[in-house]
C-alpha cells in the first residue's frame, strides 16, 4: 500500500506537484528544496475543521511545525487560529494581519519579556505549565495593569505510544503539571489578581496514531473538570492540543479523526466549554516534499550508499526520531527495474546523516532527483547551517503555479552575524 496523496502524481513518468513537474522546480530553484502544496494544506485544515465542526472549535495551527509566512497566510485565509511557543512566533503571525486574540501562547519557558509582549498584544490564552510560570505571569500582568487569561496545562499521565522524544503527557516529561500540582495552583489563582483562570490544556504528544491514548486522556480530563467545577472553579475553555498522527510509512494509517473528534467534542459539550485544538503536523506534514539530487552512488562492502545533496541539516527527523520518510524517484522507474537495499545519505560529516537506511530502491544515477515525502512539518524549521551549509529554498505550489516563499541562503548569510575582533582582522 502506498501513501496516497492527491497532489502527487506521475505524469509522463515524471512526478508532479499539483501538475508542476518536480524536475522543473529543481531546474528553476535548485536543490535541495522544500516544496509545499497549497491545495494539500487547505484540504488538511478543512478535514480537521470538519471533523470537529459540531463543537465549533478554534483550530489553532501549531506554528512551530512550519512557520513560513506563506503557510501562515494560507491558514489565516482559512480562518485558522495559531498556537505559538515564543513571542517571535507571535510577531510572525501578527505580521500577516492575524490578531492576537486568535493566538494561544504555549511553552514551558516563557520569559518575562515574552509575557509582556503577548499581554500587550492581547493573546487569547496563555497555557501555563508551572507555579513559577504562573507567579511570573501574575507579576508581569500586574506591572502593566493587565489580566492574563490562563489555561493550566495538565499532564494526564497517558502513554501516547509514540517516539519517546515526542511524548509529552507522562510524568517524566518536562511538560504540564500533575493533577495534584494543578489542583494546588488552581486554588491559588484567585489570590493572583493578574491571572484569570479560563480553562485546561492537555496535549499528550505528537504523531499519535491510535485512538486509545486520546480516549484515556479524555477520561482523565473529564473527571478532573468535574472535580474542579464541583470545587467552585468554573471553566470556559478546553484545549485538547494537537498530535494527530500522519502516515509516514506505506504500511501506516493516519489517525482516523472521526472517533477522537466525537469523544473530544462530546467532552467539551458536556461541560459547556469552548474547544481549542492545536494541530501542526497533520496540517502541514503531508503537504511538503523535500527534493534532493543524487550526487554519487558508492558501493560499500555490505550495500550501496546513495549520496544526495540533501542532509540532516535540512531533514533532522531521521537522526533525531528514527523517523521514516517515504522516498520516491522523480523519474518513474520501470516496474521491471531491480530494487536493492540502500542507505540514502547526505554529505554531512556525521554517521547520523541519513534520510533512509536499508531502503529498497532502484539504484539511481548521478543527477537523478528523489522526493522525500511528508517533509512539511518539523523539517525546514529545524534546519541548521552545520558544515556551512546554506539553508535551502522553499517553494509553494498554488493553483498550478510555483512561488518562491523562502530564498536559498547564500554564502554571505553564513557569516553575516559573525563579529571579527579588531586584533584578529
Ligand atoms: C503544546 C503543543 N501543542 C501542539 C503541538 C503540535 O503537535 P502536532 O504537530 O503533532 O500536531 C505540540 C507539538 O508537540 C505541542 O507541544
Amino acid at each position: 500500500m502506498t501513501n496516497q496523496k492527491k497532489f502527487l502524481r506521475y505524469d509522463r513518468n515524471q512526478l508532479t506537484c499539483d501538475g508542476v513537474p518536480f524536475a522543473e522546480l529543481a531546474e528553476e530553484f535548485g536543490t535541495p528544496l522544500f516544496v509545499y502544496s497549497a491545495s494539500a494544506i487547505r484540504d488538511n485544515y478543512r478535514r480537521i475543521s470538519r471533523a470537529f465542526a459540531s463543537a465549533k472549535p478554534l483550530v489553532a495551527y501549531s506554528v512551530k511545525a512550519n512557520s513560513n509566512g506563506a503557510i501562515v497566510r494560507i491558514l489565516r485565509d482559512e480562518g485558522s487560529g495559531f498556537d505559538i511557543v515564543s513571542a517571535n512566533e507571535m510577531d510572525r503571525v501578527l505580521m500577516t494581519g492575524v490578531s492576537a486574540d486568535r493566538m494561544i501562547f504555549a511553552g514551558v519557558g516563557k520569559t518575562a519579556d515574552e509575557m509582556r509582549r503577548a499581554l500587550k498584544a492581547g493573546v487569547r490564552e496563555f497555557n501555563v505549565e508551572s507555579p513559577a510560570e504562573a507567579a511570573r505571569l501574575n507579576d508581569v500582568a500586574a506591572s502593566i495593569r493587565k489580566i492574563a487569561p490562563v489555561a493550566i496545562r495538565i499532564n494526564p499521565e497517558v502513554d501516547a505510544r509514540t517516539h519517546r522524544h515526542i511524548t509529552t503527557g507522562k510524568k517524566e516529561n518536562k511538560f504540564g503539571m500533575s493533577l495534584d500540582a494543578a489542583r494546588k495552583l488552581i486554588s491559588s489563582i484567585s489570590k493572583m489578581p493578574g491571572l484569570r483562570l479560563e480553562g485546561l490544556h492537555a496535549h499528550i504528544g505528537s504523531q499519535i496514531l491510535s485512538d486509545q491514548p486520546h480516549e484515556e486522556a479524555v477520561g482523565v480530563v473529564d473527571k478532573f473538570i468535574g472535580e474542579l467545577v464541583a470545587a467552585g472553579h468554573p471553566l470556559r475553555t478546553l484545549n485538547f492540543g494537537g498530535g494527530f498522527g500522519i502516515a509516514y510509512h506505506e504500511e501506516e494509517k493516519a489517525l482516523d479523526l472521526r472517533h477522537v473528534a466525537k469523544i473530544v467534542c462530546a467532552l467539551a459539550k458536556k461541560h459547556g466549554l469552548e474547544l481549542i485544538l492545536e494541530p501542526g503536523r497533520s496540517i502541514i506534514g503531508p503537504a511538503g516534499v523535500f527534493l534532493t539530487r543524487v550526487e554519487y552512488v558508492k558501493y560499500g562492502k555490505s550495500h550501496p550508499f546513495v549520496i544526495v545533496d540533501g542532509a540532516m541539516t535540512e531533514m533532522i527527523r531521521p537522526a533525531l526520531y528514527d523517523a521514516y520518510h517515504e522516498i520516491r524517484s522523480v523519474k518513474k522507474s520501470s516496474p521491471r527495474s531491480k530494487r536493492v537495499n540502500v542507505d540514502v545519505v547526505g554529505p554531512v560529516c556525521e554517521s547520523g546523516d541519513f534520510l533512509a537506511l536499508q531502503r529498497e530502491l532502484t539504484i539511481p544515477e548521478s543527477g537523478d532527483l528523489l522526493a522525500v515525502l511528508d517533509a512539511g512539518a518539523y523539517c525546514s524549521v529545524m534546519s541548521s547551517n552545520y558544515n556551512s551549509r546554506p539553508r535551502p529554498a522553499e517553494v509553494l505550489v498554488d493553483d498550478g503555479e510555483a512561488h518562491l516563499v523562502r530564498r536559498r541562503e547564500t554564502k554571505r548569510d553564513l557569516y553575516r552575524h559573525e563579529v571579527v575582533p579588531a586584533h584578529l582582522e
